[in-house]
C-alpha cells in the first residue's frame, strides 16, 4: 500500500468519523478493533479531556498527547504525553492502537515506538483505552465494570509534568513505581527535562508528619514544601499551597504505597500544578474571561536559585523582569526558547575563539572581559601567585572560558560557565571575573555600558588606563551639564543640600510627618513638583546610605511613589520623591468634611492597586522589601485617586530604629501585627496585618481605634470578623453609612473576608500579598477564614482590643509555652499593666 493510498484510507476513515463515530471510534474508547491516527481524537464522556496527536508550537515532531477540550480551555494546554521521548514525524501513518493488551503506538515502518509494556497477560480483544474526565487515560479489561475492577494501566500511574486533582504524587512498594512531575525540556520539547517533583518521606509514618514534597534537578534537591501537618492538611513550609482553600491534599500512606494527591473544593474551577522547564513547581488556574492561564503561585521564588535555570553562559538576574541574559559576547542557543523564558538551552558564543579557530582571519589571540559576577560553580584553583600568572595560565590553555584571581589565589572554570549571577553593588560575595572572548569582540565597546563594565585588554593593560580617564572626563561631563550641583546615579538624581533648600523655599512648606522625618513640598526650576523627605536618624555612613538608596531607586512600579533623587551632605539625609497632589488617603477616607467622601469603586481600586504595589515590594524585588508602616497615611493619591505606596525601604535605612519607629507609630498602633511587639523576627507577613487593618477602614469609613458614632461598635475588626461569620450576614449593614449602601455586595464581602484573613494572629495563617491581590481581582474566591483570637474577644471592652494583642504577645515573648486562649478574661488585667511594661518591650525589640 502506497502513501498516496494510505491517505485516502485514512480521509475516508475520517469521514466516515464525522459522519457516524460511532462506527469508527466511542468517543472516549479506543476499543480492541479500533485505532487512531492523524487527525482522529477521544474525547472523555464529560468533554473535559481530549487525546490525540499534538505538535509542540514549531517543533516539526508529533505526540500521543492529552489536553483540556477546546470548548473549556480555548488554549492547546497539554496535560500529559505518552511517547515524551520517541516523537514520530508523521501523524498520519502513525496509528495508537491495542496490540496484544496493550496500547501501542507504531510508526510509520509499523515499528512500536511507545508501548503500556504490560506482560501480555491478556488477549488484544479485551482490552480497551478509556478516556476518563479527569484526564486519566485508563486500560482495562473490556466490559469489566469500571466502578470496581482496577485498570491494568493508567496514566495517573505515569505522570508527566502536570499534577491534575485526584492524580498522585508518591510511590508504590509493591511495583516499585515512583509517581513524579518531570519538567519538559522546552516548551516545543515534552523530553524529560532536569527538574523533577517527588515524595519523600523519612519512614513510613501513618500521619505523614515526615512526608515532604521536593523538587530535585535529579540528584541535587533545591526546594522542599516542609512536612506534611496531617492536622491541619497543609504542608509547613508551604501553608499558601492550599491556596485559600482550594485545595484538599491528602496523604494516604500504607503497606503498599505512599503519596500524596489532591481535590479541589470546587470541581467546576480548572486548576492544574506543572513542573515547569525553567525548575519551579507553578500552579495555573484558568481565566475563562481573558482565555488565559494565570500563574496562581510558584516555587522556588527566587529564580536564580534554580539549579542551571539560565543555561550555559546565561547570567540570571532577580532585578530585572527578565530573569536570565547572555554574557557579553553570547547569544541565546534556541532563541525560540529564549523568548518562550526557557533559557536552560544557554547562551552561543557569537564569535568563535581564535583558540578554536587558528586561521581566523585577523588571527588575534583571545582576549579576557572583566566582569562582576557571583563566581560560578566548578572552579579548579590553580598555584600561581601573581595576576599576570593566572591569566597566562588560562590564555594558554584552550579550555579555559574564564579566570578570577582574588585573595584566595588563581581560579580557572574549563569548559562552558553554569549559574553565573550578576551581582549588585549591595552583593558582598561577588567577585570580578574575566571572561574569554574572541578579540573582535572587544573592538567596538558599546558607549556606556562597555565602560562601566570596564574593557582590560588583556596584553595591553595602559589601555585599561586610558579608558579609566576617558570615563571619569565623561562622567565630570555629565556632572557638567546637568548643572547646579546634581550628579547622577543610576537613574537617580544626587541633589545637593542647597538646591533642595531652594527648591523647598527653605522647607517651608511641611507636607506631612511620620516614623522617619517630615515631608516638605517644593518646585524645582524646571517647574516639576517635588516632596522632600528629611530623614532623621539615619545611622549610616554616606557609602551604605549611597547604595541603600540606589536599591530603592530601582524599584519602580504604578502603585509605588517614585524616588527621584537623595541628598547626602555632612549628616544631612534627604530623599525626592514625586509630588502627589491628592495627598494621603487617610485625609479622603476619615474626614467628615469633605464634600465628596470616597465611593466604593475608588475605595476598591485604591485597595488592589495597594495590595499590587505591596505585592511587587515583596515578591517581585530582588531583596525583598518589609514596608513596616503600612497605614492610610503612607498610601498617596494621584491625580486620577491611583494609590501610590509610599515609605518603602526606610525601615532599612533607619534599620537600627526600630523602637523609635514604633515610639513614633504609637498613635497608629492599631496597624501593628502582633509579632512586631513579640520580638521574634518581622517577615512580609507583618505588612499584610497592616493591609488586612487598613482594609477594614476602608469598609467603615473610620479609624479602627475609633468608636461608631452611636457607641454600639467600639472596635470595628471584631465586629465586621463577627457579623460576616454569621449565617445570614448582611455584609452591607458594615458598610460606611455616608455611602448610604452604593456599594457591590460580592466586592464588600471578598473585602471583608480578605482582611480578616489578613489579621491572623499567626503569620504563618495570613495570605501572601499575591494572594490578596489575585482574590480582590476576582480570579479566585476565599473561603470564611476562622476569627483570630484576637479579634474573637467581644463585649464591652473593646477598646482595650489593641493593647490586648499587644500584651498577649509580650507573655508569649516572656514565657513562649503561656497558652492565651485564656484571653478574654485576661484583657482588663493585662492592659493595666501594659504601660508599664513599654520601656522593657522596646528594650526587647532593640535587642
Ligand atoms: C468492533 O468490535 C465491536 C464489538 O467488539 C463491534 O460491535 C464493532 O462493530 C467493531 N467495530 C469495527 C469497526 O469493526
Ligand atoms: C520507526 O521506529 C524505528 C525504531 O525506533 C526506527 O528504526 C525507524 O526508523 C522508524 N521509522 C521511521 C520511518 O521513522
Ligand atoms: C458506575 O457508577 C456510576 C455512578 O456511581 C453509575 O452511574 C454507573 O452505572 C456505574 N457503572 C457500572 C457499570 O456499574
Ligand atoms: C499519629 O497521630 C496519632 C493521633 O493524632 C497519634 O496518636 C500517633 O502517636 C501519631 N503517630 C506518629 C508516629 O506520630
Ligand atoms: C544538579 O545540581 C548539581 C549541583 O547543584 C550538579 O552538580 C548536578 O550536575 C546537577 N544535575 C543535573 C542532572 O543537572
Ligand atoms: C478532603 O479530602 C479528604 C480525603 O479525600 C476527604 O475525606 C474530605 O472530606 C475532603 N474535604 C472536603 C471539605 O472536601
Ligand atoms: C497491598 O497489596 C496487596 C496485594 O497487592 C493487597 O492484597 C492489600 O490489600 C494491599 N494493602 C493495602 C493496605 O492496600
Ligand atoms: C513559530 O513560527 C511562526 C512563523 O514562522 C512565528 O511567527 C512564531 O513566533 C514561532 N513561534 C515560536 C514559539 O517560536
Ligand atoms: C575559522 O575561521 C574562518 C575565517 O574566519 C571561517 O571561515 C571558518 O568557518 C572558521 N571555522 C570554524 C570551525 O569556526
Amino acid at each position: 500500500m502506497d502513501a498516496k493510498t494510505k491517505r485516502s484510507l485514512v480521509l475516508l476513515l475520517c469521514l466516515c468519523l464525522h459522519l457516524n463515530t460511532h462506527v469508527c471510534l466511542a468517543a472516549d474508547t479506543i476499543a480492541a478493533n479500533q485505532s487512531l491516527s492523524g487527525d482522529q481524537t477521544i474525547v472523555s464522556a464529560g468533554k473535559v479531556f481530549e487525546l490525540g496527536f499534538f505538535k509542540p508550537g514549531n517543533s516539526s515532531n508529533y505526540y500521543i498527547g492529552m489536553w483540556y477540550s477546546k470548548q473549556l480551555v480555548s488554549l492547546e494546554t497539554i496535560v500529559w504525553v505518552a511517547n515524551r521521548e520517541t516523537p514520530v514525524s508523521d501523524r498520519f501513518s502513525s496509528v495508537l492502537r491495542i496490540s496484544y493488551g496493550n496500547l501501542v503506538l507504531f510508526n510509520v515502518s509499523n515499528t512500536p515506538i511507545w508501548s503500556t509494556n504490560l506482560a501480555s497477560t491478556t488477549t488484544s480483544g479485551s482490552a480497551q483505552a478509556v478516556l476518563l474526565d479527569s484526564g486519566n487515560l485508563v486500560l482495562r479489561t473490556a466490559g469489566s465494570n469500571a466502578n470496581t475492577s482496577e485498570p491494568l494501566w493508567q496514566s495517573f500511574d505515569h505522570p508527566a509534568h502536570t499534577w491534575l486533582p485526584g492524580a498522585r504524587i508518591g510511590f508504590n512498594t509493591v511495583t516499585s513505581q515512583t509517581l513524579i512531575l518531570t519538567s519538559w525540556k522546552s516548551s516545543e520539547d515534552p523530553a524529560p527535562g532536569l527538574f523533577t517533583l517527588g515524595l519523600f518521606t523519612l519512614e513510613l509514618d501513618p500521619n505523614g508528619s515526615n512526608a515532604y514534597l521536593i523538587l530535585w534537578n535529579r540528584s541535587t534537591p533545591y526546594w522542599n514544601s516542609g512536612s506534611w501537618d496531617a492536622k491541619s492538611r497543609i504542608f509547613s513550609g508551604s501553608p499558601e499551597m492550599r491556596l485559600n482553600y482550594i485545595h484538599n491534599f491528602s496523604y494516604v500512606t500504607n503497606k503498599n504505597e505512599s503519596y500524596f494527591t489532591y481535590s479541589l473544593y470546587d470541581p467546576k474551577k480548572i486548576f492544574r500544578f506543572v513542573m515547569h522547564s525553567s525548575g519551579q513547581i507553578q500552579q495555573l488556574s484558568w481565566l475563562e474571561i481573558s482565555s488565559q492561564w494565570n500563574l496562581f503561585w510558584n516555587q522556588p521564588r527566587k529564580q536564580c536559585g534554580v539549579y542551571n535555570l539560565c543555561g550555559a553562559f546565561g547570567s540570571c538576574n532577580e532585578v530585572s523582569t527578565v530573569s536570565c541574559n547572555c554574557l557579553t559576547g553570547f547569544e541565546p542557543k534556541l532563541q525560540r526558547d529564549w523568548n518562550l523564558q526557557a533559557y536552560s538551552g544557554g547562551c552561543k558564543r557569537k564569535t568563535p575563539l581564535h583558540c578554536d579557530n587558528a586561521t581566523s582571519a585577523d588571527g588575534k589571540q583571545d582576549q579576557f572581559l572583566k566582569m562582576a559576577m557571583l563566581l560560578p560553580e566548578n572552579m579548579q584553583s590553580v598555584s600561581v601567585y601573581t595576576f599576570p600568572e593566572c591569566e597566562s595560565i588560562c590564555l594558554n590553555s584552550c579550555s579555559c572560558t574564564a579566570y578570577a584571581y582574588d585573595s584566595s589565589g588563581c581560579s580557572i572554570w574549563i569548559g562552558d560557565l553554569f549559574n553565573l549571577q550578576q551581582f549588585t553593588s549591595s552583593d558582598s560575595q561577588g567577585t570580578t571575573l574575566y571572561l574569554r572572548l574572541a578579540a573582535s569582540e572587544f573592538k567596538s565597546p558599546k558607549s556606556n555600558k562597555g565602560l562601566i563594565i570596564g574593557v582590560v585588554a588583556g596584553s595591553a593593560a595602559g589601555i585599561a588606563i586610558l579608558l579609566g580617564l576617558i570615563v571619569v572626563v565623561i562622567l565630570r561631563q555629565r556632572k557638567r551639564v546637568t548643572g547646579t550641583g546634581k550628579a547622577v546615579e543610576g537613574s537617580l538624581v544626587a541633589f545637593g543640600y542647597r538646591d533642595l533648600q531652594d527648591a523647598t523655599k527653605n522647607f517651608s512648606e511641611k507636607l506631612g510627618g511620620g516614623g522617619f522625618g517630615s515631608v516638605f513640598k517644593g518646585t524645582l526650576p524646571d517647574s516639576s513638583v517635588i516632596a522632600v523627605k528629611k530623614l532623621e536618624s539615619v545611622s549610616q555612613g554616606e557609602k551604605q546610605f549611597r547604595t541603600e538608596v540606589s536599591i530603592i531607586g530601582t524599584i519602580q512600579h504604578v502603585n509605588l511613589v517614585r524616588l527621584r533623587g537623595f541628598c547626602s551632605e555632612a549628616k544631612k539625609r534627604m530623599l525626592v520623591y514625586d509630588y502627589m497632589p491628592n495627598g494621603s488617603l487617610d485625609s479622603h477616607l476619615f474626614h467628615d468634611m469633605r464634600p465628596n467622601v470616597l465611593d466604593w469603586k475608588t475605595r476598591y481600586q485604591i485597595a488592589l492597586g495597594t495590595a499590587r504595589g505591596l505585592a511587587y515590594l515583596h515578591e517581585k524585588c530582588r531583596d525583598c522589601i518589609i514596608h513596616c508602616d503600612i497605614k492610610p497615611e503612607n498610601i498617596l493619591l494621584d491625580t486620577e485617586l491611583g494609590p501610590k505606596v509610599a515609605d518603602f525601604g526606610l525601615a532599612k535605612l533607619v534599620r537600627r530604629e526600630f523602637s523609635r519607629v514604633l515610639t513614633t507609630m504609637r498613635g497608629t498602633r492599631g496597624y501593628l501585627a502582633p509579632e512586631w511587639i513579640s520580638g521574634v523576627a518581622i517577615t512580609v507577613k507583618a505588612d499584610v496585618y497592616s493591609y488586612g487593618m487598613m482594609l477594614f477602614e476602608f469598609v467603615s469609613g473610620r479609624r479602627n481605634s475609633e468608636q461608631s458614632e452611636d457607641g454600639k461598635v467600639r472596635f470595628f475588626p471584631s465586629w465586621a470578623a463577627s457579623q460576616i461569620s454569621t449565617a445570614e450576614a448582611d455584609v452591607l449593614s458594615l458598610l460606611d453609612p455616608r455611602l448610604d449602601g452604593n456599594a457591590d455586595v460580592q466586592e464588600l464581602t471578598r473585602t471583608c473576608r480578605v482582611a480578616c484573613w489578613c489579621v491572623q494572629d499567626d503569620e504563618a495563617h495570613r495570605p501572601s500579598m499575591g494572594q490578596v491581590v489575585q482574590i480582590l481581582e476576582g480570579i479566585s474566591d476565599v473561603n470564611l477564614p476562622p476569627i483570630p483570637r484576637s479579634l474573637q474577644v467581644l463585649g464591652d471592652d473593646q477598646e482595650h482590643i489593641i493593647f490586648f494583642t499587644e500584651s498577649s504577645s509580650i507573655q508569649s515573648s516572656h514565657q513562649r509555652s503561656n497558652n492565651t486562649s485564656t484571653a478574654s478574661s485576661q484583657t482588663k488585667s493585662t492592659t493595666s499593666s501594659t504601660i508599664s511594661k513599654r520601656s522593657e518591650e522596646e528594650h526587647h525589640i532593640n535587642t
